[in-house]
């Protein structure tokens, strides 16, 4: 394992070489990409380049084998339990549409209930509203506390209405607080309900294991990972897989074929119709094995010294909104400049070169409940340094500046 060293980090993106002047803090969109990554698509691509599966050539088996093998490292990455517990698909919003219409056919019956919270990505909110409402299933939100933070004891009150599937995320791609998930997990199993993690911020601050986090279903993007867009992981409990009805048919994910019915495929295939991002998986395993090679806790760390001196920076701003908490926090500071629009402070950071994201970050009715029209939100990633904290800093006082004056 090897010590984490913020320099020679950061010196792994050449992104940042041909974009000398930018303090990027937009990292929970997407993340930038370690020479490792694109090495790894480009090197697929120049060298090894076939379709998966079905060719009865050397190339094909070629193009298996790593695809394969990328399965085999990213199982490895989250401690999943068998290798066909990992499902590719094009990332967190196809994984979490996969389960929300798999689950209507199999395990979601007119009159059930499925149980989200206040604080998701509009990602976990619609697949699940798009087939309770066809199905008649009837969907339950768990509001926020005073903090903005799920409300644990209206959290167990519904459960307490025993709902058969619980979907939430790990941590907020809003706000960056970091959800009691275990504990959560842990109260909706006992109600008998399958669960479901957005884990498209989760996977990003801490080391996961699956096995020990016990939830049926966890999900990620590949691109906030340091990986490529286009792919993702659903990851589920193998009984939990058996119980998705696929929600793309087609080459791959059958066994047989006729104009009656058709056959199955086993797992991991029968959720994985058609040609898959081949590259894509096999970008995302070689972000995932240069991880695992770096010390973990040392970044955690590293991030949580650069947001702690993001937070007292603010403190001396006056006129915000902080929207975010500073404990239990996973590197994300959601805030307003009072009485502007946070599309503007987004816009007069950008002028100064600074990438943050401003609007309503997919949770629209987060944003309603506070009525507010969203928020600036500033994604800190371990290449960040402590000079893009006080850049970003001093553009704020800035922007600030130019629109109270
Ligand atoms: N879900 C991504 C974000 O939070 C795009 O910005």
């Amino acid at each position: 394992m090897q010590p984490f060293d913020p320099v020679n980090f950061r010196g792994q993106f050449q992104f940042f070489q041909h974009n000398p002047g930018w303090v990027y803090l937009d990292n929970a969109a997407t993340m930038h990409k370690p020479d490792v990554v694109v090495n790894a698509i480009t090197s697929f691509y120049q060298r090894n380049n076939s379709n998966v599966h079905r060719g009865a050539h050397t190339l094909s088996q070629n193009a298996t084998r790593a695809f394969e093998q990328a399965r085999d490292d990213i199982a490895t990455f989250i401690n999943a339990g068998a290798r066909q517990q990992i499902i590719f698909c094009s990332g967190a919003t196809a994984a979490l549409n996969q389960i929300a219409f798999g689950l209507m056919h199999t395990v979601l019956q007119p009159g059930d209930r499925v149980l989200i919270t206040a604080l998701e990505h509009h990602a976990n909110i619609v697949p699940w509203q798009l087939h309770c409402s066809r199905f008649g299933v009837t969907l339950d939100v768990v509001p926020l506390d005073t903090e903005h933070k799920v409300d644990q004891q209206a959290f167990a009150e519904l459960l307490a209405l025993k709902p058969k599937v619980v979907s939430f995320s790990h941590i907020s791609n809003v706000l960056g607080h970091i959800q009691p998930v275990a504990h959560m997990i842990s109260q909706a199993k006992a109600t008998g309900a399958l669960t479901v993690i957005d884990g498209a911020q989760g996977i990003v601050h801490d080391k996961i294991d699956v096995q020990a986090l016990d939830a049926d279903f966890y999900v990620w993007s590949g691109h906030k990972l340091y990986g490529p867009t286009g792919i993702g992981v659903l990851y589920g409990k193998t009984a939990a897989l058996e119980l998705l009805t696929p929600i793309f048919a087609g080459g791959e994910m059958i066994s047989e074929v006729n104009f009656s019915h058709s056959l199955f495929n086993i797992l991991p295939f029968r959720l994985e119709a058609g040609t898959p991002d081949i590259a894509g998986a096999i970008g995302l395993a070689a972000a995932c094995n240069w991880l695992q090679k770096i010390n973990s806790e040392q970044v955690k760390n590293y991030k949580a010294m650069l947001l702690k001196q993001f937070f007292a920076g603010l403190k001396k701003i006056g006129g915000l909104d902080i929207l975010s908490s500073p404990v239990h926090n996973a590197g994300i500071v959601a805030l307003n400049v009072q009485g502007e629009h946070p599309a503007d402070v987004a816009e007069l950071l950008n002028q100064q070169a600074v990438a943050v994201r401003g609007g309503q970050h997919c949770a629209m009715p987060f944003f309603s409940q506070l009525g507010l029209a969203g928020a600036v939100r500033f994604s800190f990633a371990p290449y960040n340094t402590e000079a893009d904290v006080a850049t970003s800093l001093q553009a704020l006082t800035q922007a600030a500046e130019i629109l109270t004056a």
